[in-house]
């Protein structure tokens, strides 16, 4: 489905450990870890040297305080709204008009709330599991919400997928659709695009052949009965 995402699970930024760990910031900072991983890797800062330079198209040129990656950084974290309510999702839904996909659901009374909203499809989500530590996974609360609102919202998964199986667990329990984070980032740190494309094609691959060894020819075909539960 085409349409419009809100994340509702972004009011506030979560602790995330490992990019305090591994100095994550924006723009990057040059410390000594990451000076000695550029240094044992010449090949791959020479062909990054060569790369097209890319921005945020849609933000930058648009929004006035939003010159350069750092002040773009400093916009960005402006942008948090603390306050988001249903109200407000209703309002982006008239507002819009067209398909509305509300993303970081994770229970049933959030997944009745976004039915009530008017919204098209929700992401079943634990942000990758970027914002809350000790969130439940978003595979083990997909078939509670299928259960729930199943029958009157489309549903959709991510956080965890890392294979083809992983996928066609989530649509075995009633997701029509999943989405991929850092599975394919993987592929695209490691080799550009061509490993964005490997990322897929191993996917694609290993789906295939779990739904063979399943009996199923379509995915329409995965359901509860393919699972040990
Ligand atoms: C580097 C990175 C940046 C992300 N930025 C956003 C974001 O701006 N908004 C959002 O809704 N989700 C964001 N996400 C979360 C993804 O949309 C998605 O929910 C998550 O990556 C899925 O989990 P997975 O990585 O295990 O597949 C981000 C994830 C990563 C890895």
């Amino acid at each position: 489905m085409f349409g419009t995402y809100v994340t509702l699970d972004l009011q506030i930024l979560g602790q995330r450990h490992k990019d305090i760990k591994n100095g994550l910031s924006v723009p990057p900072k040059m410390t000594p870890s990451q000076l000695w991983h550029m240094a044992i890797k010449p090949r791959w800062c020479l062909k990054m040297l060569s790369t097209k330079r890319h921005s945020f198209r849609n933000i930058q040129g648009h929004v006035s305080d939003a010159q350069d990656l750092s002040s773009l950084s400093v916009w960005t974290q402006k942008q948090f709204d603390e306050k988001l309510s249903w109200d407000d999702v209703e309002w982006i839904k008239q507002k819009w008009g067209g398909p509305l996909i509300l993303k970081g659901i994770m229970d049933e009374q959030d997944a009745q709330l976004a039915v009530k909203s008017g919204a098209d499809a929700i992401v079943v989500s634990n942000h990758g599991g970027r914002q809350l530590d000790g969130a439940r996974s978003a595979i083990s609360v997909l078939p509670e919400i299928v259960d729930a609102v199943g029958n009157d919202i489309e549903i959709h998964m991510d956080s965890g997928i890392r294979s083809g199986q992983d996928a066609l667990k989530a649509v075995a329990l009633g997701a029509t659709g999943v989405y991929i984070g850092r599975s394919y980032l993987y592929g695209l740190g490691a080799m550009g695009e061509q490993g964005v494309e490997l990322a897929l094609d191993i996917i694609r691959n290993e789906m295939d052949i779990t739904m063979a060894f399943c009996g199923e020819r379509k995915i329409t075909g995965m359901n509860r009965k393919h699972l040990y539960l």
